[in-house]
């Protein structure tokens, strides 16, 4: 079966954490600046504590075709505003490069788009499988109000990080706490 969207499915084993890691990553409140919807809570946040939002934990391979590239995600609960906590969120710069997430613990989003504009935002909760194509940006969004959203991801060893169009134009979706719960909205600030 060949499918270009980002499907789901789920494999029921315990939650996991590595024994091994190269490499850890914390992305705070700073790193994010120009991606949060709210920019006056956002400094307001920022001017009261530098949060830690995320950490990734790398197991280091060669960057070159044929390796995967793994670790685990780890998004911590809260909001700037109305608006998830969540990674920054990129393309490949090898563009053609797809990824795999499983999830291990808490509830968020995965928030995807591809260069031309089509969009897709996939709920994550626990012994979920979501495939990422090649050619979609991704960013993970922790809706849980107290949990970490942990995940664990494989890519192409090739496949590099291309922040800068993220940061530029922004996902052309939001996940924000609305009054009757959890809202997907289009982001008005999404520059074409
Ligand atoms: O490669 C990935 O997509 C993940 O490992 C992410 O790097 C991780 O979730 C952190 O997100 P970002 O790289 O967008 O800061
Ligand atoms: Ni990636």
């Amino acid at each position: 079966m060949t499918d270009d969207r980002p499907f789901r499915f789920t494999i029921p084993i315990p939650s996991a954490v590595p024994s091994r890691v190269d490499h850890h990553i914390e992305r705070r409140l700073s790193a994010m600046k120009g991606q949060f919807y709210d920019t006056q809570a956002y400094e307001a946040m920022l001017a009261n504590e530098d949060l830690l939002l995320y950490e990734v934990y790398e197991i280091k391979r060669p960057e070159v075709a044929g390796e995967l590239l793994m670790g685990i995600s780890v998004v911590h609960p809260g909001k700037v505003g109305r608006e998830f906590f969540m990674t920054k969120g990129h393309y490949h710069t090898v563009l053609d490069t797809a990824e795999i997430y499983y999830v291990l613990k808490g509830e968020g989003f995965m928030v995807m788009e591809t260069p031309e504009g089509i969009c897709a935002v996939e709920p994550l909760s626990p012994g979920q499988v979501l495939y990422v194509p090649p050619r979609w940006a991704h960013r993970s969004v922790c809706t849980s109000r107290r949990e970490d959203l942990v995940t664990f991801f494989a890519y192409p060893g090739n496949a590099g990080h291309d922040y800068g169009t993220i940061e530029q134009k922004g996902f052309h979706k939001l996940v924000m706490e609305g009054p009757d719960g959890i809202e997907i909205t289009d982001n008005p600030r999404w520059r074409a």
